[in-house]
């Protein structure tokens, strides 16, 4: 059986000895033997309804597409893509012509039916069925994203046996449970090129996500051009923007993988960019500098400032003919307030109007803001902050501060997604923000205020990420919350998640995202050399800090070097995570094959320490991670001790736990901006020394 795991996923980086660990430690669920076939369990997200047949459909070079005559249009261009896509991953020379091959004879190959296009819109119909017989596939849906959907359910199909290639024999009828699955990229904190947008749209496609929330300015950056008001990116942007060119072509490139591109402008906060060029709509006198600090800033528009108003309508007519989707997002967070209060005019302003507070003086400029909004044609999404009961009814309200918001949102009528618990620059594990769900079971919502709620969002911030690592920061985590926000309710095996993520993440690389590519060429740069191995194996042991804690270690700016070790770890180690797995499974089963291997990477970890020390020699910038790799060889010695203690059926007094629980305390200390990610794991192991001495 061609099972990829994490073993699959870290193949390349792995040394023997910690592969061979894996190997175990992500071993196939039991099902594996005698259920479904390896593509219908590796499926992610998740399908609402499949059912495994019998038999193979073979993958080989005469296979065939063909679908609705004319050849044109989004579902074939997809058509185009899974064949290049199943050709680079097969090695097979597959007929590409696909023109020729759209009407192919005979009833075999893969065929796809759909009705009509589907729009661009919130709420439109993405399902489609999937029938894989061993003479022909059928896909089925009611518009062309369903094609779509389900083209990316049968690439993630492909199989391997002795005879070759195959899609396993399965009937798929899949859904979506919520309609609004959505990334954020953060291009204002941090610049990111169309490139980075594009093959991040494309891992969104390949998990089925259909809205990138496109976070354009900031105080750190304004990054799209305005051809009306020219110096907003000509001064806000350090050169680095998006051409309105550039913006079509993200646009449409996102359109064909049918994913809306929402901008965001996030106003009347969080705006310094747009001051540097018109300090005149700011609530205080100018000048302004492009921010270089990460938090929340006082410059905000003056909305008591009549030339605020066809300032923002003129912006927002040239921005909604630039961005089609039905919807943009108004920001609203943070409003620090405190131009606000220093502005004798605003405080006039607030007293003659009757406004108690800046908080409905907010909502004073988002009610005219909107207006403005509409006239152009767009509904508005805003963060919670914007809420009000008097906004229009189709406003969305995008919780970020917690999700009473949305409840609150919902029972007064208002639609809402979730980004609070998605917010993956933060660190967290997949698991966490597997199981935050928009609507979870124990929601306080009757069944029509459910419906209200569309969806969420995972939430790229930039402050810590470069064109380099921000896939890294990305996927495979976000491909959880893909599932969560596609996947029924039901679906909520942690277990299985991690077992897809290695596998997803492989998948991912064929479409060019550089989450585990990169690792490698930012420890090169910082080893100065090719020879990385010991790096490698230190990273899978170690995390980020995780929350806002990173902050805390250096005065970051938009400017800081992120190119440090901490940068090269993922935000969640999956060895790492295995490694925990693995340490549960031996303590509940006392299996010594697993105790052995549990055993062979502890020996690992340990002995990789005098291997990273002659790295650190030749680089200054490696210095800081000694902490790191000395902690975890010696946490991994307690574990060691640990194993052999347990091994043997025996116990430890409690002071010989207390000594230990100091060393793994002590290893278990921040360093370099990040910590070992395997010292609970080995704690558990001491703890379960506990007791008489046999
Ligand atoms: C936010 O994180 N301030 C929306």
């Amino acid at each position: 059986m061609a099972r990829k795991s994490i073993i699959g996923s870290g193949g390349r980086f792995i040394p023997a000895v910690l592969a061979a660990f894996f190997l175990l430690g992500a071993a196939a669920p039991p099902a594996a033997a005698a259920g479904p076939p390896d593509g219908v369990l590796s499926l992610m997200p998740v399908p609402a309804g499949v059912a495994a047949g019998e038999g193979r459909f073979r993958v080989d070079e005469g296979l065939t597409i063909g679908g609705p005559a004319p050849a044109s249009g989004r579902a074939f261009r997809a058509a185009a893509r899974f064949m290049s896509r199943l050709a680079g991953r097969t090695g097979l020379f597959l007929r590409q012509d696909f023109l020729a091959a759209q009407d192919p004879a005979g009833d075999g190959g893969v065929r796809y039916a759909f009705e009509r296009a589907g729009a661009l819109a919130p709420n439109e119909d993405e399902s489609y069925s999937l029938t894989v017989e061993p003479a022909r596939v059928a896909l089925a849906a009611k518009t062309d994203i369903g094609v779509l959907r389900g083209l990316e359910t049968l690439l993630q199909l492909l199989s391997a046996d002795e005879a070759g290639y195959y899609f396993p024999c399965v009937s798929v009828v899949d859904r979506p449970r919520f309609t609004w699955r959505g990334l954020l990229i953060d291009a204002g904190r941090h610049f990111q090129p169309v490139d980075v947008v594009k093959r991040n749209l494309d891992a969104m496609a390949a998990v089925k996500m259909n809205v990138l929330h496109w976070h354009l300015t900031e105080d750190q950056g304004f990054r799209v051009e305005s051809k009306v008001f020219p110096k907003l990116h000509q001064l806000g942007s350090d050169g680095m923007f998006y051409t309105q060119a550039q913006v079509r072509e993200v646009v449409e490139y996102a359109a064909d993988r049918r994913i809306r591109v929402m901008p965001e402008f996030d106003l009347p906060g969080h705006s310094t960019s747009w001051f540097v060029a018109y300090p005149q709509y700011s609530s205080a006198p100018g000048s302004y500098a492009i921010e270089r600090r990460f938090g929340v800033f006082g410059p905000a528009f003056n909305p008591a400032d009549e030339r605020v108003y066809p300032f923002l309508d003129a912006f927002f007519k040239e921005m909604a003919g630039l961005f089609p989707d039905p919807y943009v997002h108004i920001g609203g967070d943070e409003v620090e307030g405190r131009q606000w209060d220093a502005n004798p005019e605003i405080q006039a302003f607030k007293r003659k109007n009757g406004i108690a507070d800046n908080a409905a003086l907010q909502a004073y400029f988002n009610k005219r803001l909107l207006k403005l909004l509409a006239k152009h044609g767009k509904k508005a999404v805003g963060w919670d902050e914007i809420f009000q009961p008097d906004l229009p009814k189709d406003t969305v309200i995008h919780s970020w501060r917690g999700p009473q918001s949305l409840v609150e949102a919902a029972r007064k009528g208002y639609r809402g997604i979730l980004s609070n618990g998605y917010y993956i620059d933060l660190c967290q594990s997949a698991a966490f923000h597997y199981l935050n769900d928009p609507v979870p079971a124990d929601s306080p919502l009757d069944e029509s205020q459910k419906a209200l709620v569309l969806g969420g969002e995972a939430t790229m911030w930039a402050e810590l990420v470069t064109p380099e690592t921000i896939d890294s920061r990305i996927w495979p985590r976000t491909a959880a919350i893909a599932e969560r926000l596609w996947s029924p309710a039901s679906v909520r095996d942690v277990d299985d998640v991690y077992r897809r993520l290695g596998r997803i993440s492989i998948e991912l690389e064929e479409l060019g995202l550089l989450h585990i590519k990169n690792r490698g060429l930012l420890l090169r740069r910082l080893a100065g050399g090719p020879a990385i191995e010991p790096l490698e194996l230190l990273a899978q042991a170690v995390e980020p800090l995780e929350g806002y804690k990173r902050h805390g270690q250096a005065a970051y700016t938009s400017l800081s070097p992120l190119t440090r070790f901490v940068d090269a770890c993922a935000p969640e180690s999956l060895e790492a995570w295995d490694f925990s797995r693995a340490v549960d499974r031996y303590l509940a089963s006392r299996d010594p094959v697993l105790g052995a291997a549990l055993g062979r990477a502890l020996t690992a970890w340990k002995d990789n320490h005098p291997r990273v020390l002659a790295l650190l020699a030749a680089s200054p910038a490696l210095r800081e991670i000694e902490p790191l790799s000395l902690g975890l060889a010696r946490s991994c010695e307690a574990g060691l001790e640990a194993l052999s203690v347990l091994s043997k059926g025996e116990g430890r007094p409690a002071a010989w736990v207390e000594a230990k629980t100091e060393v793994l305390t002590d290893a278990g200390r921040t360093a370099a901006h990040a910590e070992l990610a395997v010292v609970e794991p080995v704690a558990k192991l001491v703890r379960a020394c506990a007791g008489a001495v046999k």
